[in-house]
């Protein structure tokens, strides 16, 4: 199953709970384009760098010999628990930064649809439905209004103890909403056969509810 949407619609924590219910294994797809943004930042990338073709080949190096480990709520890159490190805001604007590469997109891809083995997959993402996992039984594009948004990533920041504040929160969706979709390689829009659910007036477990009765259907 894939559940894909536009940045804090809720994706990755619903797609976690319906993947529990349902005994599933879970691909948190925009993990690993933080974890390549935190390599980046860690070489000193700036957070306005142009990228260059070598950047974009050092992208897809650093996609492609990604040494990450996930145990329970643990990220391990090569043994370091980085879980709370790719949480952090700067980190997110730079992996919505580098995901307008192909070559990095590419570079994901294979290593995204080896997840796909075993009783099932819940993945969440941008693409999962229209490029990662064309073939997927139900699609789900999650929506919800750009304030409910930026409410969410508040208190998500704030509960993992990070400052926050609403106007900045806003104005990086609104710039991460905008690369999504005007990206050439997988720019964010519902696959064909993707159901569009907004999420704007639901609780997460309401969301959830949803999304189990449509994959029971
Ligand atoms: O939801 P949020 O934007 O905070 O983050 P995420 O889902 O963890 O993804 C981080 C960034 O990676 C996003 O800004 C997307 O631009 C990009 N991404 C992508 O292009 N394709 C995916 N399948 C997943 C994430």
């Amino acid at each position: 199953m894939c559940i894909d949407g536009p940045t804090a619609s809720g994706k990755g924590a619903v797609a976690k709970l319906v993947s529990e219910a349902l005994g599933f294994a879970y691909l948190d797809s925009g993990v690993l384009y933080r974890l390549v943004a935190l390599q980046a930042l860690r070489a000193g990338w700036a957070d306005d760098r142009l990228l260059s073709e070598n950047d974009e080949l050092q992208l897809a190096q650093w996609a492609a010999e990604l040494d990450v480990r996930f145990d329970g709520e643990q990220v391990l890159l090569n043994s370091e628990n980085v879980a709370l490190d790719i949480r952090e805001e700067r980190v997110g604007n730079m992996a919505s930064k580098i995901a307008v590469s192909a070559t990095l997109r590419s570079a994901l891809l294979e290593r995204q649809r080896a997840f796909a083995q075993g009783a099932g997959l819940v993945a969440d993402g941008r693409d999962m439905g229209s490029v990662v996992f064309p073939d997927a039984p139900l699609k789900i594009f999650l929506q919800a209004s750009a304030e409910v948004r930026a409410e969410r990533r508040y208190k998500q920041l704030i509960a993992k103890g990070f400052s926050a504040n609403m106007v900045d929160l806003l104005q990086d969706l609104n710039e991460r909403d905008a690369r999504d979709a005007n990206r050439t390689q997988a720019p964010l829009k519902p696959a064909q056969d993707a159901y569009i659910l907004d999420s704007s007036d639901l609780t997460l477990l309401e969301t959830v509810d949803v999304v189990l009765k449509m994959y029971a259907q």
